[in-house]
């Protein structure tokens, strides 16, 4: 998702690009992310600089989207959802009542529901309910119709799309990236390479140790489902401690997720997905009867603040766009934005620029 989107936005700009995906577009940790464009409901105090990017590109997606549909000639699955944010008992009220305030001292747009109001907004919620918060600007969008949507306005803007061409190694010569060399031998030369291969940027040989980036891999599992009598369960996304669920609009639904420090593991395990099950249908009964179509576990690329690294590496002409942790798809309109600014010379901000690692020595 990061690496089309900049990959569209550069062609856009005039410049010559070349896409390498090992698999098929989107085959990775975008194919089972949720899709939440999220800021607020994800807000942290002490992520600020994350938050302001996070919103920028919240605000950039109807745009963004109308342009990718235009582009393309395919729907995006861009959905305004709105987001309800629920609590089951004292403790969990309590605990929203916290984020109220921490969202409110931020001047975020939340707003407080009593139990009965949340009801009346999405009436497949159980009467445990305690209390709500709403969140009118957090949506939602399938990242599944989106990939293909961006590869298709890519392919338009005149990238050149390769996919099953594995990037193996990156030819340096002196201090100055030139290429990049795939798992056949070939070498593809270019004046600027930039890494978004998500949580396996760091996989890529030939990077030299000063110069690689910290990511770890934060796995998450979700599950796939579907209402045979169509749309209707639930119209916005729903958050509960532990877990969330995203309808598309049309009957099907997205559970998520776990977060789980287990390495490169993508096994789907029984436990966590129990969990998650027993707490969603606690709060939504009417997800009891639907259909499982997929379980499913990624990798989010987390770096040690949770916060992007965006812009130039330690040698000439490498560039860097990953560790999007749990933010990938949200973010991607402004990263494709602030990724071309670096590849044409700018600086990003500090907070987000992969300099802030001390090893990581930057180099126009
Ligand atoms: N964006 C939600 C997650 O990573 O689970």
């Amino acid at each position: 998702m990061i690496g089309l989107a900049i990959a569209w936005r550069a062609a856009q700009r005039g410049m010559k690009v070349t896409l390498l995906e090992r698999e098929d577009f989107g085959a990775g940790t975008s194919r089972v992310a949720a899709g939440m464009i999220a800021p607020i409901s994800e807000a942290r105090p002490t992520e600020q600089p994350l938050l302001r990017f996070a919103l920028a590109s919240s605000r950039a997606y109807p745009e963004f989207v109308a342009e990718v549909a235009e582009a393309s000639g395919r729907d995006p699955g861009y959905l305004a959802t709105g987001t309800l944010a629920v609590a089951r008992d004292r403790d969990e009220a309590e605990a929203l009542e916290r984020e109220l305030a921490m969202r409110q001292s931020l001047g975020l747009p939340v707003r407080r529901r009593l139990a009965s109001e949340a009801r009346t907004l999405e009436p497949g919620l159980a009467p445990a309910l305690r209390l709500a918060l709403e969140i009118s600007d957090d949506h939602a969008i399938d990242p599944r119709m989106l990939v293909p949507a961006l590869a298709a306005a890519a392919e338009r803007a005149g990238v050149e799309l390769r996919v099953g061409a594995a990037a193996q190694a990156l030819s340096v010569t002196g201090r100055r990236v030139d290429g990049v060399v795939l798992a056949g031998g070939e070498r593809v030369a270019a004046e600027q390479v930039l890494i978004a291969a998500g949580v396996w940027s760091g996989q890529l040989r030939g990077v030299p140790e000063e110069a690689q980036v910290p990511l770890r891999p934060v796995k998450g599992q979700i599950m796939r489902l579907h209402d045979p009598a169509g749309a209707g369960l639930l119209t916005r996304a729903l958050r509960i401690p532990g877990a969330y669920i995203v309808p598309r609009g049309d009957g099907r639904y997205v559970l998520g997720a776990t977060v789980e420090e287990r390495g490169f593991d993508t096994t789907v395990t029984a436990g966590p997905l129990f969990e998650l099950l027993r707490d969603a249908i606690e709060l939504l009964p009417g997800l009891s009867e639907l259909v499982l179509d997929e379980l499913i576990a990624g990798l989010r690329p987390t770096t040690p603040d949770n916060a992007p690294m965006i812009g130039p590496g330690a040698l000439a002409g490498l560039q860097w766009a990953t560790g999007h942790y749990r933010h990938g798809i949200l973010l991607a309109p402004a990263t494709a934005e602030l990724a071309v600014r670096c590849l044409l010379g700018e600086e990003p901000p500090p907070a987000l620029s992969p300099a802030r690692f001390a090893s990581v020595a930057v180099s126009c």
